[in-house]
């Protein structure tokens, strides 16, 4: 068969095993995996690993969050800062506003998108103000393929527990999965209104104004309100040990309760904030970082299966007044940008401290990093693995290339990863065949990327949780789910 490109020599790498063979690729799709294929494009992985391309499921790129500060990268240098840390596509999110309807959302994030992505992408719809209307018009987001959404359980955008159970309910009728920002918001504004009264103003005093207790709290409410709609539940970025023990315990009882860690709760601590003046502002994100026993349970259960993904929470806010500090400098850690960037370190990150350091196998990486997101958000297999069929949505990585973290592409003045030593680098990056990033270089335009219509929610292996109170067979027929 004649292919338009081969990638040969290398070692492939996929969720379950590792072998070697050249890969064909024509139109765009993977249409051989073989030995000794021809092409009319050939790159030579000789010593590389040849990996199905990230998929980031958890960034936010020209999105105005809660405080209504927008972040600093849009959508060309979020995709091309995403690529060149060896994605293939990302799900920012498209939020809501007070009053907005669905079709309104997804356009006006359609227009901050298509012009400007390198790569593929889709949105996760966060609903903050999911009225009755709103909710009949759900149907429309899944009609163009968005097929999951995100509440929070704080910030003035939060929605209420019976809200939450609305947005469960039309998500598990159409297949489609709830993403949720777990702390209890009450116990967020008790302890900040305690702290600033008492002079604790500086950044550093972010932390201790988010216990953990507050997203243990609200990670047990969310799964109990999954589990009375008995709908899949996506708990993002886990901090806590505990959060991830709840998790873990939910999965085991048949629940259908995902959850995703953050390379800022695996390698920083609570003490990166703080720092003279005003410099931790860097390192405000929430749930806020926390400590070094933190960072070990969370491995254990990054190692265990507990988290499907790894995602960067790429938040970017500038350490300036476009950024941090776009409500002043002289304002306590409450006025101050909440969000770190990352989308570009994630899986170097993850490569290098988990697989080089032999805490997870290579195996584990590429489900973390790419398979996982797309069973979950419904784009397996058309993306997330090296298959017969699949985009040829691939990172060729060299394991060996060691590098000290600095600077990174996308449109931000710091990262806060900076400095550390990492083992394993993304060389190329392509996007249905075509290269985004080749040898330190990009090659491809804003607007190469296109929308990802996305299908439902992979639920095999769960049984879900069906209620004495829930189930007609034992709640005298009443059915709850219409
Ligand atoms: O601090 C963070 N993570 N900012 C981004 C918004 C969110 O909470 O995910
Ligand atoms: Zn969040
Ligand atoms: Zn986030």
């Amino acid at each position: 068969m004649q292919h338009d490109l081969v990638i040969k020599g290398g070692t492939l790498a996929t969720a379950t095993e590792s072998f070697r063979a050249d890969i064909g690729v024509r139109d765009g799709r993977i249409v051989t995996l073989g030995e000794d294929l021809t092409g009319d494009d050939v790159i030579d992985a000789t010593g590389k690993l040849v990996m199905p391309g990230g998929i980031e499921a958890h960034c936010h790129i020209a999105q105005e969050s809660g405080m209504g500060i927008m972040t600093t990268d849009d959508y060309e240098s979020g995709s091309i800062s995403a690529a060149f840390g060896g994605n293939s596509c990302f799900v920012p999110f498209a939020a809501q506003k007070t009053g907005q309807s669905v079709a309104d959302t997804l356009d006006t994030y359609d227009a901050r998108a298509a012009p400007k992505s390198v790569i593929d992408y889709s949105y996760h719809l966060i609903l903050t103000d999911p009225t009755e209307s709103v909710l009949a018009e759900l149907p429309e987001a899944f009609a163009r393929g968005v097929t999951s959404f995100k509440v929070f359980m704080t910030y003035a955008t939060r929605v209420s527990d019976a809200q939450f159970l609305d947005i469960l309910t039309v998500a598990r009728r159409h297949g489609g999965l709830t993403m949720v920002h777990a702390e209890n918001h009450d116990m967020l504004g008790w302890m900040a209104s305690a702290l600033t009264e008492g002079g604790y103003t500086a950044p550093r005093y972010h932390a201790p104004a988010r216990p953990g207790l507050a997203e243990e709290e609200a990670i047990n409410r969310a799964i109990s309100l999954a589990k009375l709609a008995d709908a899949p539940l996506m708990i993002v970025h886990v901090s806590t040990p505990k959060g991830a023990d709840l998790v873990a315990e939910a999965r085991h009882a048949g629940a259908y309760v995902f959850g995703e860690t953050c390379p800022q709760y695996l390698f920083l601590t609570r003490h990166d904030l703080d720092q003279p003046g005003m410099d931790g502002a860097k390192y405000i994100c929430s749930p806020p970082l926390r400590d070094t026993a933190t960072q070990a349970a969370l491995w254990r259960h990054v190692a265990a299966g507990t988290f499907s993904v790894v995602s960067s929470d790429h938040a970017p806010y500038r350490f300036d007044e476009t950024g941090k500090f776009a409500k002043g400098r002289d304002v306590d850690f409450r006025g101050i940008a909440n969000g770190m960037p990352g989308i570009e370190m994630r899986l170097p990150l993850l490569f290098s401290e988990g697989v080089v350091k032999g805490r997870i196998s290579l195996q584990q990486f590429v489900a973390l990093s790419s398979t996982n997101a797309a069973r979950l958000y419904g784009m397996l297999p058309r993306k997330g693995t090296l298959a017969i069929g699949a985009d040829a949505d691939i990172a060729i990585w060299d394991p060996d290339e060691t590098r000290v973290a600095g600077e990174m592409h996308d449109a931000m003045d710091y990262n806060p990863f900076e400095g550390m030593k990492v083992t394993g680098w993304p060389t190329t990056v392509l996007s249905r065949g075509r290269r985004v990033v080749e040898d330190g270089l990009l090659r491809a335009r804003p607007g190469d990327g296109a929308f990802v219509a996305r299908g439902t929610t992979d639920l095999s292996g769960f049984t879900g949780t069906r209620l004495t109170e829930t189930d007609p067979a034992t709640n005298f027929g009443a059915e709850i789910f219409r």
